[in-house]
């Protein structure tokens, strides 16, 4: 091995990069910066949760689209670059919450690797862009940046203050101001069209119903109340639903949802011997959710 080789090896066990030193090239390079797998050696019951839910897979699709094709797709929608080598971040504007890390810490590089990857339909180099741990629990974790600061890149956040986290990375846990908040989910889960953008864009809304509905009709709890119950004492991190799983979500949606229908069958005497059949259905659809369902 060459001597500099040899030394910058040795000086990268002695002084461990800070993971979030350069910006991604590549589709790789940015899933390994946040990859959260080894979360699992001391969080196995969480991080099992997590694998299996929609944060696990925001680029995928449900069930098994590519949810991103078209923006790939030339001449598809204005954002469509004529040639994947011409695509740059901001042909997705999807990435504010599929893949918020993607903005502030890729290059338009990646941009072209995910048109040309998505144009191959190569679904195993798309799985890695995932909303890991540590885009939560880092990234997502500060809100008033301007009071608190950019997220530390050696600290993750949590409900409580740990001075020792036995993480490689991670060597603390600060506390976050919002992570039992709404406002948390808040920031993806959308209040209405995105106008930010030169062609504005809506997907989600749901946190918009639950601010302008829910509270105001004296709704009380909090997104992680109803969809991160603790389990075993800890916050559930499927956050169901889950769309790949069916009979749970039916299930869910069945509880969630009730129908009160009422019926009134009767013959009107319109004139001497003529009755006319009529019926009455009064319908009551409720719904316990925090929100309008469906979203989106
Ligand atoms: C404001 C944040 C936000 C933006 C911007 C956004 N999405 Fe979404 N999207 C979400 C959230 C959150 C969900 C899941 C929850 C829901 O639908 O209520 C979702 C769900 C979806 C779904 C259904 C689930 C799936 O993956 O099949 C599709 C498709 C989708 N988004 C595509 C897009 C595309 C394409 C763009 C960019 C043009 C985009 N979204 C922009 C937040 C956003
Ligand atoms: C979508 C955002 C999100 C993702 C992704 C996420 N978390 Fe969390 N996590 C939260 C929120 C919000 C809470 C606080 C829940 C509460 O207290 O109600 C939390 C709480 C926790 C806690 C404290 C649990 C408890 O109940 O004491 C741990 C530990 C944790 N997360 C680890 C992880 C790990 C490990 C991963 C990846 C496998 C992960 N989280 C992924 C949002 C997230
Ligand atoms: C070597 C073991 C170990 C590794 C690796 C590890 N953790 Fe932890 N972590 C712990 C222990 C122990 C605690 C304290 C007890 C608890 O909350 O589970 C903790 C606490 C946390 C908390 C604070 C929970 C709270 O009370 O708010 C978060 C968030 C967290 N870890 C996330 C992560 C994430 C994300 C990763 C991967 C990047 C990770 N941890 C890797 C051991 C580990
Ligand atoms: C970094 C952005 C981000 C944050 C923060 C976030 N979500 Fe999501 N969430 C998404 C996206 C994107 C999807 C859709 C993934 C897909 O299927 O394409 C999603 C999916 C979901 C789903 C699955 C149902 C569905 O329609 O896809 C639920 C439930 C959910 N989120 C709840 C929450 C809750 C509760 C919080 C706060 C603790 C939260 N999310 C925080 C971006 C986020
Ligand atoms: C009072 C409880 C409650 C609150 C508060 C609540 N939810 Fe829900 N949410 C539900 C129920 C019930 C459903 C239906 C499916 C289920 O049971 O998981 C649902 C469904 C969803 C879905 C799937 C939407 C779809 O298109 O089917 C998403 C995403 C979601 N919630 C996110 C959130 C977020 C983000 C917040 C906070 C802004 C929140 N929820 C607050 C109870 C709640």
């Amino acid at each position: 091995m060459h001597l500099f080789k040899l030394l910058s090896v040795i000086l990268c066990i002695v002084f461990p990069l800070p993971a979030f030193a350069q910006k991604a090239q590549t589709i790789d390079e940015l899933a390994a910066m946040f990859d959260s797998s080894r979360c699992a050696d001391c969080h196995d019951v969480i991080y099992a949760q997590w694998e299996k839910s929609q944060h696990a897979r925001p680029m995928m699709g449900t069930p098994g689209i590519l949810n991103m094709t078209k923006l790939a797709t030339p001449g598809a929608t204005p954002f469509s670059p004529a040639d994947p080598k011409q695509a740059t971040l901001k042909t997705y504007p999807c990435f504010k919450c599929h893949l918020p890390q993607a903005l502030t810490h890729a290059e338009d590089s990646v941009a072209v690797e995910l048109t040309e990857a998505i144009i191959a339909q190569d679904k195993a180099k798309i799985a890695k862009l995932q909303i890991t741990c540590i885009v939560c629990h880092n990234q997502k974790a500060i809100i008033h940046r301007l009071e608190e600061g950019k997220p530390d890149p050696a600290a993750l956040y949590g409900v409580n203050e740990m001075d020792a986290h036995e993480d490689e990375v991670f060597e603390k846990v600060k506390k976050s101001a919002v992570m039992q908040h709404s406002l948390m989910c808040g920031q993806c889960h959308g209040l209405g069209p995105n106008l930010e953008f030169d062609n504005p864009v809506q997907c989600a809304n749901l946190y918009g119903s639950y601010l302008h509905a829910y509270i105001p009709a004296g709704g009380s709890q909090t997104c992680q109340e109803c969809h991160m119950k603790p389990i075993d004492g800890l916050a559930d991190h499927l956050i169901a639903p889950n769309w790949d799983d069916i009979p749970h979500t039916t299930k869910l949606l069945q509880e969630a949802l009730s129908l009160d229908v009422q019926t009134l069958g009767y013959e009107w005497l319109e004139n001497a011997k003529t009755y006319v059949p009529k019926v009455i259905v009064n319908t009551k659809v409720a719904s316990t959710a925090g929100h309008r369902i469906p979203d989106g």
